[in-house]
C-alpha cells in the first residue's frame, strides 16, 4: 500500500489526476473502472481541465463504472449515469460505446450482475479502478459484512449510506433502496487500485480500513492485500496515520 499524502482537497484531487493521467499516457486504449461520490468530483474537473488543454486523449479509453441505483432510468438528474456524464463523460471525447455502468432499470437482478460480470471479462477487465470510501468503509456499495469473493450483485443499502446519499434528492423517502456494485472480488482483480478520501468526518474509517484488522466488517479493509493500491489522503482524512 502506498499512501499520498495532500495538504488540501484540490491538491489531492490533481494527484489522482496525475496518476489516472499516466495511465491513459501510457495505455491509450485502457479500461478505467470510475466512481461517482463527491470525493472525486475535482478529480473529473482536472482531467477535463488537461483534455481541453490538449494534453489528454479519451478516445480510445473505455469506462467501467463501480455502481448504480436500481429502479432509476439512466437519464433521471439522480442516476449514476446521469452524474457520470455531467460531472465527466459529456466534457471529453470519450466514445459513447465505450462507457459502461451497470442497467438499473433492469430489476432482473441475476440477469444484470451476469451482464456486467461478463462485460467486465470482454473488455479485459479493469487497469486502474478509481475508488471513494464510505463512512462505514464500504467500496463501491459492498457494505459491512460484503463477501469478498463476490462479483457484480445487487445490495439492499445500510441506512447510513441512505442517509449519506439524502443530500443529493430532494426527499429522503426518493433515495433507492437497492444498488447493483461491482463485487470487491472484481475489484481486487483490477491492476492498479486508487482510493481518494478527504474530510475529517473519513479521518477514522481511514484509519479502521488501512490500519486496522483485514475484515468484511470493514470492506475497504481488503485493499491493504492489493498488489497495487495507492491512497490519496488529504490532511484531514489522513489526520490519525
Ligand atoms: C460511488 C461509490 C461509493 C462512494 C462512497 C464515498 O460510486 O461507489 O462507494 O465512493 O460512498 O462517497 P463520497 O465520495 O460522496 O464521500
Amino acid at each position: 500500500m502506498k499512501i499520498i499524502r495532500s495538504e488540501t482537497y484540490k491538491d489531492m484531487a490533481r494527484k489522482a489526476a496525475n496518476i489516472i493521467s499516466a495511465q491513459v499516457i501510457m495505455k491509450p486504449n485502457c479500461v478505467l473502472g470510475l466512481a461517482t461520490g463527491s470525493t472525486p468530483i475535482g478529480i473529473y474537473e482536472q482531467l477535463i481541465d488537461w483534455y481541453r488543454k490538449g494534453d489528454l486523449d479519451f478516445s480510445e479509453v473505455t469506462t467501467i463504472n463501480l455502481d448504480e441505483y436500481c429502479g432509476l432510468a439512466r437519464n433521471n438528474p439522480q442516476s449514476y449515469c446521469s452524474f457520470m456524464h455531467n460531472q465527466f463523460f459529456d466534457s471529453v471525447n470519450i466514445r459513447p460505446e465505450h462507457i459502461h455502468l451497470p442497467d438499473g432499470t433492469n430489476l432482473n437482478a441475476k440477469e444484470e450482475c451476469e451482464r456486467y460480470d461478463q462485460l467486465i471479462a470482454k473488455i479485459g477487465g479493469v487497469d486502474l479502478q478509481l475508488l471513494g470510501i464510505g463512512l462505514d468503509g464500504h467500496i463501491g456499495f459492498n457494505e459491512p459484512g460484503s463477501a469478498f469473493e463476490l462479483g457484480t450483485h445487487c445490495v439492499e443499502l445500510t441506512s447510513s449510506t441512505i442517509e449519506a446519499n439524502a443530500r443529493f434528492f430532494s426527499d429522503s423517502g426518493e433515495v433507492p433502496r437497492k444498488a447493483y456494485t461491482m463485487g470487491i472480488r472484481t475489484i481486487m482483480q483490477a491492476h492498479k487500485v486508487l482510493l481518494v478520501v478527504n474530510g475529517k468526518n473519513k479521518a477514522e474509517i481511514v484509519k479502521r480500513a488501512f490500519f486496522g484488522s483485514v475484515t468484511p466488517q470493514v470492506p475497504a479493509s481488503i485493499l491493504q492485500m492489493h498488489p497495487d493500491f495507492t491512497l490519496i489522503g488529504d490532511a484531514e482524512a489522513l489526520a490519525y496515520v
